[in-house]
C-alpha cells in the first residue's frame, strides 16, 4: 500500500503556514496531499488559519470570528515568518479551492471547531466542496466528536476522520460509531497493533505531524494511509 504524503498547513517549514505560498510550494515539491485548517469569520466565510486568534500568524490581534472577511484580508500573514513573504494574506477556503481544483492532489481540511464550535461550519464547508466538485478527493477531519457525527448526517459518502492527540480505550470502535472512516493520530499514538486493527476494521490511518526521517520511515514501514508533515520534500525522498 502506498502511503500518501500530506503537506501540513502547506509546506510550512519553508513558507508561512496556511498561505498560498506554502500550498504552492507543497505542490511544486510533489506532495500528494495538502492539510489545512478552517475557521469562520464574523460573516461566516471559511478561512484558512490554524489558531482561533490571528495574533501568532498575522500582524493583527484578536479572534478570527470577530473579523469580517474584508477586515481579515487587510492583515499580513507572511511577514511574521520572513519579510520575503510580506503581503501574503489569509486565504479564504474558496480562493484555495479555485487554485486546488485543477491539481492532482488530495485535500485534508481540518475543521477547527474543537475550541469554538462554529455554528453550521460543517454544512458551510460541505456546500463549498460540493460546488467545486471536490468531495471525492477531500477528507474532512476534526477533534470534535460531535462534528464527526454532524458530518456523517450531512452525507453518507463523505471521507471523514476523527483526530486524536491522546490515547483512548476502544478508539477504533469509538471512531466507527461516530461515523468516521479514518483516524488521524498524533505520532506518539502510533503502534503496529493499532494500524493492523484499523486495517482489519476498514478504518484508514493517517499520522501527524511527522517531520523526523526516522519517524517518517516507521510510518512508511507500517503502511499507514497518510503522513502529515511540515517537510513533504524530506518525506517524499523516503518513499
Ligand atoms: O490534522 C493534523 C494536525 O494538523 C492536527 O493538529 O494543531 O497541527 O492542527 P494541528
Ligand atoms: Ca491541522
Amino acid at each position: 500500500m502506498k502511503t500518501e504524503i500530506y503537506a501540513h498547513r502547506g509546506s510550512s517549514l519553508l513558507a508561512p503556514e496556511n498561505t498560498m505560498a506554502a500550498f504552492q510550494l507543497a505542490f511544486q515539491q510533489g506532495a500528494q496531499g495538502i492539510e489545512t485548517d478552517v475557521q469562520l469569520t464574523k460573516d461566516n466565510i471559511p478561512v484558512l488559519i490554524h489558531d482561533e486568534r490571528v495574533n501568532r500568524t498575522t500582524n493583527g490581534k484578536g479572534y478570527v470570528k470577530d473579523y469580517t472577511f474584508q477586515q481579515l484580508k487587510q492583515l499580513d500573514a507572511g511577514a511574521w515568518f520572513n519579510t520575503e513573504f510580506a503581503g501574503a494574506t489569509v486565504p479564504s477556503l474558496e480562493e484555495f479551492l479555485k487554485w486546488f481544483g485543477g491539481k492532482p492532489l488530495t485535500l485534508n481540511i481540518e475543521l477547527k471547531n474543537n475550541k469554538i464550535d462554529y455554528k453550521n461550519m460543517e454544512s458551510i464547508v460541505y456546500d463549498l466542496l460540493y460546488s467545486y466538485d471536490l468531495l471525492d478527493r477531500t477528507i474532512l477531519s476534526t477533534f470534535n466528536p460531535n462534528s464527526v457525527e454532524r458530518l456523517r448526517k450531512i452525507s453518507q459518502h463523505l471521507n471523514c476522520a476523527l483526530l486524536r492527540s491522546r490515547r483512548k480505550k476502544q478508539l477504533i470502535t469509538y471512531a466507527k460509531e461516530l461515523g468516521a472512516n479514518a483516524i488521524h493520530i498524533k505520532y506518539r499514538l502510533l503502534s503496529n497493533s493499532l494500524v493492523q486493527q484499523c486495517k482489519r476494521q476498514g478504518l484508514q490511518v493517517r499520522v501527524y505531524t511527522v517531520n523526523h526521517p526516522r519517524q517518517i520511515k516507521r510510518c512508511l514501514d507500517l503502511e499507514v494511509n497518510g503522513v502529515i508533515t511540515d517537510v513533504p520534500n524530506i518525506a517524499l525522498s523516503h518513499l
